[in-house]
């Protein structure tokens, strides 16, 4: 893999103002992005990482307009309740914005004229479902009917449930509106276009050219290139999103797939104060990271590029992760169902790095579907993390407070076994680093797995009990591995390598030293700290 540049922004999928976080979103994005920004950090690149909620768009107004408050009231507390529940898990960002604010409503008005000046969107008169009794046209999930594909009941005009195909307006069968349930008229209306087939040639080219990009998705994104790209109705006739900015369209409002993925761009330009001026160089000069998950390919890897090929300022993504769903024992995670565990629900049992740490292990780095078990996630956080690296970290550590008063040894004799640890270090380093480079984040967790384990076996043969005038080389060897551990588990389990750097009696933490801080040892007479259990047994 290449590195482009020195600055890496990182953005996760933004999540929509009308629901919980739940470990799906976690597994998909927001914990590979987050293991990807501490890894940059630990690297020393300057990285942005950011996010923001995602506010526009029908189902959140319905839902704002049934619980009696404004769409403003409405995102505004799902805003703060994603910040908090991603913040528990050690996920936080440069900067959390929203769809809805003001800079972002201007940047994507602005970005709208150019695509309309450029002639990259176009008017049409379209027939819309419109209900006389409630005097409101109804787009989207206004309306209910039969899927045309597949015949599912029940489902939203705008994509079925059952089959995954999205619908365009107009095509779902016995409709019906969703506020009174009577069946809509169907009305004329002007809407806007973009022209999404025009760009079929330049996609295809970015698509096969660029070698970042994931290549299950480039696969099955170039067959739909095959299959004719229809052009995207970008208009809406609510009230909540933001204005197409055109004389004859009051009244109108953009598509949320039109002005969200924008805020990537705005929401990156406002922390870096290049709003104004200087958003284009600073944007361009970025390496630029979007983590999404499986059921949102189709707007990465072809909308948004369209759209930012057809503006012509800002660079395409260099990467775009794709990861699989996480099924919850087997079965797909519903909430309607109430078969979904939320990020409040499982921090009321367990602390947040076992969570993440039971899902870095098994996510996988391509759109593989992954599982939640609760039998497996026992036994990987006993065995793994309890039985093999916190017992070497507290077995070190407390021998060395024994016998030596935590005053870290001179290392007099090193010997074979000290060689041995040494080599399975390097070996484990380089393999960590390839398989972080590379986004393996599943891979690299292992290959730390597999060091702790070495340390283990040596601790368990050098027996520094039985042997006190060989004890000083184990604490001093065993102290320093208990380090580099701390080091490369900063990216997956942060609240525990930062535990484990105070233990040692380290200043700072792993991140402000850097990733190069695996080659410097602790310096023999210096104090470590207490000895803590790390974790305990589920
Ligand atoms: N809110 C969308 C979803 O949950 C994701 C938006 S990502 C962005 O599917 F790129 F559009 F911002
Ligand atoms: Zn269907």
């Amino acid at each position: 893999m290449v590195i482009l540049n020195n600055r890496v922004i990182i953005t996760a999928a933004l999540p929509y103002a009308n629901s919980d976080l739940h470990i799906g979103h976690i597994a998909s994005t927001y914990l590979p992005a987050d293991i990807l920004y501490r890894y940059m950090k630990l690297k020393g690149l300057e990285t942005i990482h950011i996010c923001a909620s995602d506010d526009f768009g029908t189902p959140i107004l319905i839902a704002a307009e049934k619980q009696g408050k404004t769409p403003e009231e409405y995102v505004d507390y799902w805003n703060r309740r994603f910040r908090e529940d991603l913040h528990s898990l050690g996920i936080d960002y440069d900067l959390f914005d929203r769809t809805s604010s003001r800079e972002n409503i201007s940047f994507v008005q602005a970005f709208f004229t150019r695509l309309y000046r450029k002639g990259y969107i176009y008017v049409s008169d379209v027939d819309q479902f419109y209900c006389e009794y409630d005097k409101k046209f109804l787009p989207d999930r206004y309306v209910k009917g039969k899927c045309p594909y597949c015949g599912a009941e029940d489902q939203y005009s705008d994509g079925c449930e059952v089959c995954g195909r999205v619908l365009q307006p107009g095509q779902i069968l016995s409709p019906k509106c969703s506020i009174c349930g009577r069946e809509p008229i169907k009305k004329s209306t002007k809407h806007y276009f973009f022209k999404l087939s025009a760009f079929s040639e330049s996609l295809k080219e970015w698509l096969t050219q660029n070698k970042n990009l994931q290549q299950d998705a480039v696969k099955y994104v170039l067959n739909w290139i095959e299959d004719g790209l229809q052009d995207w109705d970008i208009t809406r006739d609510i009230s909540w999103g933001v204005p197409i900015p055109l004389e004859e369209a009051k009244g109108k409002v953009l598509y949320g797939w039109f002005d969200n993925h924008l805020c990537y761009i705005t929401t990156a330009l406002k922390y870096a104060g290049k709003l104004d001026e200087g958003g284009k160089e600073f944007w361009n000069s970025s390496t630029i990271y979007h983590f999404i998950g499986k059921d949102i390919v189709y707007h990465h890897y072809l909308f948004l590029p369209a759209m930012r090929i057809g503006h012509g300022d800002f660079k395409l993504p260099d990467f775009i992760p794709v990861r699989g769903h996480l099924l919850l024992e087997g079965k797909k995670i519903s909430k309607s169902r109430n078969w979904v565990i939320t990020i409040r629900e499982f921090l009321e049992k367990y602390p947040a790095d076992y969570l993440r740490y039971y899902l870095a292990r098994v996510v996988s780095s391509d759109q593989t579907d992954c599982n939640f078990d609760w039998v497996d996630f026992r036994e990987k956080i006993n065995n793994e993390l309890v039985a093999n690296i916190g017992n070497f970290v507290y077995r070190s550590l407390s021998f060395a407070k024994k016998s030596s008063g935590q005053i870290v040894p001179r290392a007099d004799k090193v010997g074979k076994e000290e060689e041995e640890l040494e080599k399975s270090f390097r070996k484990a380093f380089a393999s960590y680093t390839e398989a972080m480079d590379s986004l393996n984040f599943d891979r690299a967790l292992k290959y730390i797995l597999e060091f702790s384990d070495s340390c283990n076996q040596y601790f368990q043969k050098k027996e520094p009990w039985k042997n006190p005038s060989d004890s000083s080389v184990t604490i001093y060897f065993s102290l320093n591995s208990v380090k580099r551990i701390s080091i490369l588990l900063y990216p997956f389990l942060p609240f525990t390598s930062s535990r484990i750097w105070a233990q040692l009696g380290l200043k700072g933490s792993a991140v402000e030293h850097g990733i190069s801080e695996v080659d410097r040892m602790i310096s023999p007479g210096q104090k470590v700290g207490e000895p803590e259990i790390l974790f305990s047994k589920v």
